[in-house]
Order: C-alpha cells, then sequence, then structure tokens
C-alpha cells in the first residue's frame, strides 16, 4: 500500500519505518526542514535502539520516502496517518490540538480522490468528530473516512512494539475503512496480536485509559514505597509478592522516581481535562496526577535529607536523567525539576547519561555533563541513579569515586542494600 505519514516524531517516524519494512511504501512528511534533510542524509533524530539499520535499508529501496512536501505526499497516498503532538497546552491541562487540526486543514485542501485518514496522535475523545466536520464536504462526497488508530509504543523498544503489538486498535464504523487497515496490518496481527475493531470515540478514549492505567500502577506501587521505607520493608518484595498475582501482573509496579515522558503526564492531564468538559469526576486520576507531582518534590526533599539538609556545594552526579532508559527523550524526565532545585541550592552537579547532553540543562551554571561515568562519579559526595540504563547496573563505585564517605542514592533499586553495606557504603534506596 502506499502510506502518508505526517510528522517523523517518536511515534510517526517508527510506524513509517516499520511499515515501510512490512512492504509498504511510505512518504514521511514532516514540517521540520532540517529533520528531514538529516533524515534523507541518513541522520536519526532520535535515540531509538535498531531504527538506524531498518531505516536505511528501507531508505535506500525507496521504500521509505522523506518529504516536506504534504501535498505531493498525500496525493501519492491511500492512507494517511497523524502522528503529530499533542502536548499540554500552555494554560490548562486540556491537549493542545492545534498541530493535529493544522494537518486536518491542509488535507481539507490537498483531497481529490478516496483516503483513510487515521489519527495515530493520542487525542481525547470526540477529536475525530471535529476532524470529520472540518472534512464534511469531503465526506459527503465519500472521499474521506475518518479513523483513530491509537499507538502503544514505548520509547526504547518501539520496533519491537510496533511489529508485535499486544494488540491493534481501530476505531472506525466504515466497514471499507476497517477491511483495508485490516489487511495493512494483517501481516503484524498474524503474529498474535489481537485486532480490535470498536468505534472511533471508543479507541480514542482506550488510548487514555491504558496511559493512565499505567500511571495509577506507578503511582499506587510508590505510594506503597513511601509506606515501606516507614516500616521497614523492601518494596521490592510486595511488587513480588502483588505481581505474582496474575490478575495485577508485576509490569509497571517497581517503584521509583515520579513518572515522566511524552505521554503518561500530559495524557492523565488531557483526561482529567475531558472529564471536566463531560461532567465526570475521575477521582482516582485526580489522586494520580496529584501524588505523582508530590512525588517529585518529595524525593527532592529526601535528597536534601541525605545530605543532612546542606546542598551548598555539595558535588551531586546523576547517572542518567532521561525518563527511561534507551530513550533520548527528556520530556517531563523527573531529573529536571530535581536538578533544577539543586542548582538553585547551590549544589554542583555532574551527570552522564548514554543518549548525551541535554538541551535542558545546557544554560544552568554547575550543571555539567560529562562524557563518562568515571568523569561524573570521581568527586562525587553523592551519585543519583537516575535512570536505569544498562551502563549502570554493574558499576563498582569503590573504584570511581575516589572519595571517602560518598552515599548512593539508587532511584532504581538496581543494587543489594546488603552488598553495599558490607562494602561500607552509605545506601539509599526507594521504599526499602
Ligand atoms: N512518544 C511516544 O512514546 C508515544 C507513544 C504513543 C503515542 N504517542 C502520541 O503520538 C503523538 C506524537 O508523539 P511523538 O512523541 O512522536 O511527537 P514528536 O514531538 O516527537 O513528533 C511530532 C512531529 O510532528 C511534526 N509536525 C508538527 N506539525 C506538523 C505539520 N503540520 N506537518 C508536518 N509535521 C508536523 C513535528 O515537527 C515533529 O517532528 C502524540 O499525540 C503522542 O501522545 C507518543
Amino acid at each position: 500500500m502506499k502510506l502518508c505519514v505526517i510528522g517523523t516524531g517518536y511515534v510517526g517516524l517508527v510506524s513509517g519505518v516499520c511499515f515501510s519494512d512490512l512492504g509498504n511504501t511510505v512518504y514521511c512528511v514532516d514540517k521540520d526542514v532540517d529533520k528531514i534533510s538529516a533524515l534523507n542524509r541518513g541522520i536519526i533524530p532520535i535515540y531509538e535502539p535498531g531504527l538506524a539499520e531498518v531505516l536505511k535499508k528501507n531508505h535506500k529501496q525507496k521504500k521509505l520516502i522523506f518529504t516536506t512536501d504534504l501535498k505531493k505526499a498525500v496525493s501519492k497516498s491511500d492512507i494517511i496517518f497523524i502522528c503529530v503532538g499533542t502536548p499540554t497546552k500552555k494554560n490548562n491541562n486540556s491537549a493542545d490540538l492545534k498541530y493535529v487540526f493544522n494537518v486536518v486543514k491542509q488535507l481539507k485542501k490537498n483531497i481529490l480522490k478516496y483516503k483513510i485518514i487515521v489519527t495515530k496522535s493520542t487525542v481525547p475523545v470526540t477529536t475525530g468528530d471535529k476532524i470529520e466536520n472540518i472534512l464534511i464536504k469531503l465526506k459527503n462526497k465519500k472521499l474521506v473516512d475518518i479513523v483513530s488508530n491509537p499507538e502503544f509504543l514505548r520509547e526504547g523498544d518501539a520496533i519491537r512494539d510496533f511489529i508485535y503489538p499486544d494488540r491493534v486498535i481501530i476505531g472506525t464504523d466504515s466497514k471499507k475503512a476497517n477491511k483495508i487497515l485490516k489487511n495493512l496490518y494483517m501481516p503484524i496481527i498474524k503474529k498474535n496480536s489481537r485486532y480490535f475493531n470498536t468505534s472511533r470515540r471508543g479507541a480514542e478514549l482506550i488510548k487514555y485509559a491504558s496511559n493512565a492505567f499505567l500511571a495509577t500502577k506507578i503511582s499506587f506501587i510508590n505510594e506503597l514505597a513511601n509506606l515501606s521505607e516507614k516500616t521497614g520493608v523492601d518494596i521490592k518484595d510486595i511488587s513480588v509478592g502483588m505481581g505474582s498475582d496474575q490478575r495485577i501482573g508485576d509490569r509497571f509496579l517497581r517503584a521509583g522516581p515520579a513518572y515522566g515522558g511524552s505521554c503518561f503526564p500530559k495524557d492523565t492531564r488531557a483526561l482529567l481535562d475531558t472529564a471536566k468538559n463531560f461532567k465526570t469526576d475521575l477521582s482516582i486520576i485526580k489522586s494520580v496526577v496529584k501524588s505523582n507531582n508530590l512525588r517529585k518534590i518529595l524525593l527532592t526533599q529526601r535528597i536534601k535529607k541525605i545530605l543532612n539538609g546542606k546542598l551548598k556545594n555539595k558535588k551531586i552526579t546523576f547517572l542518567g536523567v532521561t525518563f527511561k532508559p534507551n530513550t533520548d527523550d527528556m520530556r517531563e524526565a523527573s531529573s529536571i525539576p530535581m536538578i533544577k532545585y539543586l542548582n538553585k541550592n547551590n549544589s554542583k552537579i555532574r551527570y552522564f547519561d548514554p543518549s548525551g547532553e541535554k538541551k535542558e540543562f545546557k544554560k544552568l551554571k554547575n550543571v555539567e555533563f560529562c562524557k563518562s561515568i568515571a568523569e561524573a562519579c570521581l568527586k562525587s559526595d553523592l551519585i543519583i541513579l537516575h535512570t536505569e540504563w544498562n551502563d549502570f547496573k554493574l558499576l563498582n563505585f569503590k573504584n570511581l569515586v575516589k572519595k571517602t564517605n560518598f552515599k548512593i542514592y539508587d532511584m532504581r533499586n538496581i543494587y543489594s542494600p546488603s552488598k553495599m553495606k558490607n562494602l561500607k557504603i552509605k545506601y539509599f534506596g526507594i521504599g526499602r
């Protein structure tokens, strides 16, 4: 099939690359001229394991075309995927749909024969209805079907998630569109994924419900960790004990810092906004958002406590600053408020992240990116294991830190407290 993917960010680029690898011709469109020019030179704008190889292969075979020319890409395609961002609006909790609607307005002028327009971007329930209203003339002429097909891939595992999804959700009541999309996804569905056709509104809401539920699981175990800490219980034991129950499941049940990233924070907020518009009280999600915001403060206060209340001139190392491993995405990473607070209180921060230096900290005096773990840890008073990259799992801290009396705050519970005790290292974890 011939596809057009609009927006070549984490979702659009991965989707485009994977669809081309499955044998389709994919036009990947972005308004960012630099991004498209880089992609055409084989430079990948994001850190995503395995993406480069598949991208280069299909680009070379001309099954993957990068362009800023939306009109041409649309005219050549049968299915159009909208994959632009839907960030939180500046002044309230709602999802900012301006990028989506800008694309739709461009589509309005450029559709001359039947196309399926698919929103892969995460959009609040009833957004598809609004898109259809904008395109009502095309709809009445049977030139478009507007479908919701939310994406569930995880950064860091995106290729695998796309090729082996747990489910493919298609929200449409058009039999024609459903048949074509089922065909498109057939190679993936064959690999034991569930294909689920529901209403467009249903598909839109499934995405928010899923993210809000996962955010709830994380916040739940994070709060339990606070109680474990005070009662001398190891939260890891609680996770194992609870997670072994198949009704509960062990994934997303590991205590750590506040959840971050480009999805959970904004999607939980947007869901609350939708609920407000429809006069529905989602009190559980409200608590989750509150709990997660408090967690950023709580862990920062804990850092202060570990350093006996003295932050001034303390040398603090962050190992990992991204919201999770195997991505370079810094959106709403909990390291940002922590580092900003510590910096304001005159601590001296060094950080190392395998995905490189971060623009978020470039302007902060006394926040320094180091090119190696060793350089970052050398003179540290406190090492904070913030992100669970594999690089940080087998470190010999006694060799790394040329100082006695350094401390470790392991926010991912990677290391064993008893082994640290044997090594006479002052070690603090989460909920243990
Ligand atoms: N990142 C994830 O892990 C993930 C997972 C599932 C769903 N989603 C959802 O997918 C959507 C996209 O997320 P993302 O992280 O890929 O976003 P992103 O910010 O990485 O990428 C969005 C891209 O869209 C481009 N764009 C914006 N307006 C455009 C226009 N008019 N024409 C062409 N290109 C345009 C931008 O230049 C950018 O490259 C969001 O709704 C998000 O919630 C994201």
